[in-house]
Formats: C-alpha cells, sequence, structure tokens
C-alpha cells in the first residue's frame, strides 16, 4: 500500500535473560524468513551480543532499547553510541514512554540521544505519545507535534533516512486497550506533517511512522492497513514467535 518500507519492531523491554534471547531468536529466524517488511528485534543489552550472532546472515536487524548520551566517560551504568556499533547492533529506541516515566528523560534528552545515536550511525526510533489524560484535555496533536520537533531537533534532512517515529499512546501501552485504526492513522499522520513542515514533504513521505501500543496478532492487519501506519513497535507479542511472526507477515 504505501510508498515506505514497513518496520516491525519487537521491544523485549525487561525481559528474556541471554540463554532465553538464543531460543526465541532461534524460533523467529525461520517464522519471520519470508518477511516483505524490516524486521527488528530490540532487546536488553545483556541479551545483544547472542542476538547479533544468532541472526547473523538472517533478515533480522538487532537494536537496543536505549542508548546514553555522551560519548565516554564518568557515567556508572551506563551504554554508549559508539559501543552498540562495536557490536553490530543497528537500531536503537529512545524516548520510549517507560523511559519518560520512570527514568526521568524529557524530551531534551530524548533528542541528545537521537543525536549520539545518529551521529554513531545507529538508526534510531523515537517514541511519542500521550497519556489518557492528555488525550482526554485534548492535547494530543500538540503534546506530539513538540515532542516530535524537540526529538528531532539538529537532526539533519540526511539523518532522516536513519529516523523511525513510533507513535505510542501511553495508554493503549501493555494494557490490552489498543488505539483505534483512525486514532492511529490519525496521530501518525499529524507526525508526517510535522516532519513536513521541518523537512519538507519529501522527507515526510519517506519517513516511517510506527504504532505501538497493544498491537497483535488479531488486530495488526487493520493498523496496518492505515497509509500512514508504516509498522508496529510491538511490546508484549514480541515475546512470543508465533505471534511475531503473524504481525511481520502481515506488514508490506
Ligand atoms: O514499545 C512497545 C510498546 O510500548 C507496546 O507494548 O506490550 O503494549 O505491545 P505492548
Amino acid at each position: 500500500k504505501a510508498k515506505r518500507k514497513a518496520i516491525i519492531a519487537g521491544n523485549w523491554k525487561m525481559n528474556k535473560t541471554a540463554s532465553e534471547a538464543a531460543v526465541l531468536v532461534d524460533e523467529l529466524v525461520p517464522a519471520v524468513q519470508d518477511a516483505g517488511c524490516e524486521v527488528v528485534i530490540c532487546t536488553p543489552y545483556t541479551d545483544l551480543v547472542t542476538a547479533v550472532e544468532k541472526t547473523k546472515g538472517t533478515n533480522i536487524h538487532v537494536g537496543a532499547e536505549n542508548v546514553h548520551f555522551e560519548k565516554s566517560g564518568a557515567f556508572t551504568g551506563e551504554i554508549s553510541a559508539d559501543m552498540l556499533v562495536d557490536l553490530g547492533v543497528e537500531y536503537v529506541i529512545v524516548g520510549h514512554s517507560e523511559r519518560r516515566q520512570y527514568f526521568a528523560e524529557t524530551d531534551q534528552t530524548v533528542n541528545k540521544r537521537a543525536l549520539a545515536a545518529l551521529n554513531a550511525g545507529l538508526k534510531v526510533i523515537i517514541c511519542v505519545g500521550e497519556s489518557l489524560q492528555q488525550r482526554e484535555e485534548g492535547v494530543t496533536e500538540e503534546l506530539v507535534r513538540m515532542q516530535t520537533k524537540i526529538a528531532l531537533r539538529d537532526v539533519t534532512a540526511e539523518q532522516m533516512a536513519n529516523v523511525v517515529i513510533a507513535y505510542e499512546p501511553i495508554w493503549a501501552i501493555g494494557t490490552g486497550k489498543t488505539a483505534t485504526a483512525d486514532q492511529a492513522e490519525e496521530v501518525c499522520g499529524q507526525i508526517r506533517k510535522v516532519i513536513g513542515e521541518v523537512y519538507g514533504e519529501a522527507v515526510a513521505e519517506a519517513t516511517t511512522v510506527q504504532y505501538g501500543g497493544s498491537m497483535n496478532a488479531k488486530n495488526c492487519e487493520e493498523l496496518l492497513s492505515k497509509k500512514d501506519v508504516d509498522g508496529g513497535l510491538i511490546g508484549g507479542a514480541s515475546l512470543k514467535a508465533p505471534d511475531f511472526a503473524v504481525i511481520v507477515n502481515a506488514a508490506t
């Protein structure tokens, strides 16, 4: 349907030990081998080596779930973009609402992380999205516009080729409550509009905008049929190979 290649990305969150990751990747490899979309798995740091090793020569790309914005130094417990690149990691999620909510990340630090990752050669999946209260107050569009604009500050038009935006309404994450396909389409379209205002029509049309939030094997087809929804960022359903495969195979 779209001019853009869909990207289906799993976000494993804080799940799977390295040994469990090995089992899951072994199940995923045959299950998604005929995908018509780009397939990404974003895993905990401790699973990355296993994931990169086990996906060599397959169509699965590996991502991390976060990255620090400084190049190196006295930042105990943090991981730099260069460390990820050196492992063979290709993608990184930045600004997930769980990071913003529990780890005090802000639009400003999300922007710094995105820049650090892009400058190191990683592809970034930048997450934006409103809370239930914000939706009820009618500020979803303004909020998502602001989050998107600030996250992309100083990102060049060329670098936009390595940027994916994921619209994840917070009220739909891990709740089993999915945004309707029309709600997802509306906000993904607004995000594309903001990108167009900043970078022009061509970049906006080329940028992948995903939906995330309780996407599963049952509801994926309808969500993915929408013209501005170019794939999904999948939490819970990415932890089961058969479910993730159904979503991957629904995307083109
Ligand atoms: O990043 C993916 C996400 O937050 C959605 O999680 O479990 O609702 O699919 P889930």
